[in-house]
């Protein structure tokens, strides 16, 4: 029997078309099977209370897209049949489809999966790495260096050289030797959309699908995410409180190392030099290029700095990525590379493929902030605001937990991490639900160990608290919230 509702024909004096379509339809969702037979012309006719013309007319369509098969004296058959829909099998609790037809890389990011993006939601004091305080950005200056930026009108609107516009790289030469000491050309240096967008490129230029990379332990997760979904293998080598334990390298034959020697992600630790060289001689023995994520390197508080792994290298296996998003903003999404010669060419290709270019006004805003000297002065700025930020969570630190916390990483950046020596890490997820309810976000520290630590810090509970979208004020209130959090848990008692 064919579901039309009885009033259809009589309210709305259902049509040919009307008919085809909910035939069609009712098809197309699986109500009948293949062979079934449906309601003869005369009978559907009679039943809708319209003419047999107007249901031959709606039929011989049907027939002629093959949903249905009529013949002489016969009564009209289904000629289809279509799958039910059924919810699509998943494998991940994020729910990307395994069954989906997909190349290698989309399958190996169905095992892998992508970072959850935690809510926000109740919570009133937000200690996330990677958030700016949106009061801290130079509205301003940004807004003069982009009004400036669109005044320079073109007659065309036309693509940009994937490499970046030639002012924004040069006025990043300039900074770059002047605050990081490191001597390039600039055509080595090109723009890209964040660093991350530098580490998926890299990733794909790099690496095959049975190659190995090192990458510290515990790491940054976007940066491995990035390098497994080529298909490449992990060598976590574990990071003491001086970063990479480089004594564990060996002879380990990979296609690269991925390292943030500035400051370690997340533990905190600064590479000393002897290190660092030491992973140059590494990579020059192994044939291995190098990936120094230098992030947050404009966050230096009590120490000098050490020279990046680029300006220290004699080899050119060193691969330098910077990026504005501590500076700036992480939305702006721009990051730099600077990439030895040999890579120069392909990292310009594969880039143009990725996205033509990274937005060419924001990269004339930012190059004019550059040449006109704010660039530099909002960087001490900043570095001003969040070493106060710094002092004060570790002093709130240290009056609610004393010397129960080790507190590590401090002396650049815009987190540290706490461990709680007297905490048993097995109630991480417990503390860290338990504080979200109570309003404050803290984030833990393993799921960025892969495999587990096998220092005794494997046993404590540890936390990454980031600072610089935080108040002072907020930051102290809190803390004083995480140690309510942990009083209310059995173990205090
Ligand atoms: C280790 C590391 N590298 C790079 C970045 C910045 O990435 P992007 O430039 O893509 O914003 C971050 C941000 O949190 C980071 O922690």
């Amino acid at each position: 029997m064919v579901q039309f509702k009885k009033h259809d024909a009589k309210l709305y004096r259902l049509g040919a078309h009307a008919i085809y379509e909910r035939l069609r339809d009712q098809v197309v969702s699986g109500v009948y099977a293949v062979g079934e037979k449906i309601p003869s012309t005369r009978s559907l006719a009679k039943e809708l209370g319209v003419s047999r013309t107007t249901v031959c007319v709606a039929y011989d369509q049907l027939a002629a897209e093959g949903f249905i098969s009529v013949s002489q004296g016969a009564q009209p058959r289904v000629a289809v049949t279509f799958p039910t829909a059924e919810e699509p099998r998943t494998d991940q609790a994020d729910g990307m489809a395994i069954e989906a037809p997909l190349s290698r890389y989309g399958r190996h990011l169905v095992t892998i999966g992508s970072l959850p993006q935690p809510s926000s939601k109740n919570v009133v004091v937000n200690f996330r790495y990677g958030e700016v305080a949106s009061a801290d950005f130079p509205s301003v200056l940004w807004r003069q260096a982009m009004m400036r930026a669109l005044s320079r009108k073109s007659k065309v609107l036309a693509y940009g050289e994937p490499e970046g516009t030639s002012a924004l790289r040069r006025a990043l030469q300039g900074y770059l030797w002047r605050a990081r000491s490191i001597s390039c050309r600039t055509d080595q240096i090109i723009i890209v959309s964040g660093s991350q967008q530098a580490l998926d490129l890299l990733g794909r230029l790099l690496l095959n699908e049975d190659d190995s990379f090192v990458i510290e332990n515990p790491s940054y997760a976007m940066a491995r995410l990035a390098f497994e979904t080529t298909g490449a293998a992990a060598i976590p080598i574990e990071v003491d409180s001086a970063g990479l334990d480089t004594s564990r390298l060996g002879d380990i034959s990979a296609q690269l190392a991925y390292v943030t020697p500035s400051h370690q992600y997340p533990l905190g630790g600064i590479l000393p030099i002897e290190r660092r060289l030491s992973l140059i001689a590494w990579a020059k023995r192994t044939n291995a290029w190098i990936i120094e994520d230098d992030y947050d390197s404009e966050y230096r508080y009590d120490m000098k700095p050490l020279p990046p792994l680029w300006s220290v290298d004699d080899s050119g296996r060193v691969i330098y990525i910077g990026t504005v998003s501590k500076i700036l903003s992480p939305t702006l999404r721009i990051g730099y590379v600077v990439v030895p010669e040999p890579l120069i060419a392909i990292f310009k290709a594969a880039k143009q493929l990725a996205d033509r270019h990274t937005p060419l006004l924001d990269q004339d805003a930012l190059a004019g902030l550059i040449q006109s000297g704010a660039y530099e002065r909002h960087v001490r700025r900043q570095r001003r605001l969040n070493q106060k930020r710094r002092q004060t969570l570790i002093a709130a630190l240290r009056t609610n937990f004393g010397t129960d916390v080790d507190i590590e990483g401090t002396s650049a950046g815009l987190h540290l991490v706490v461990w709680f020596r007297l905490l048993p890490a097995a109630s991480e997820d417990e503390l860290v639900e338990r504080a979200r309810s109570l309003g404050v976000g803290v984030y833990s520290v393993r799921p960025l160990c892969d495999p587990p630590l096998s220092s005794g810090r494997n046993e404590q509970i540890g936390l990454v608290l980031g600072y610089a979208s935080l108040d002072p004020e907020w930051i102290t209130y809190g803390i004083t919230l995480l140690r309510k959090a942990i009083a209310e848990m059995e173990f205090s008692a």
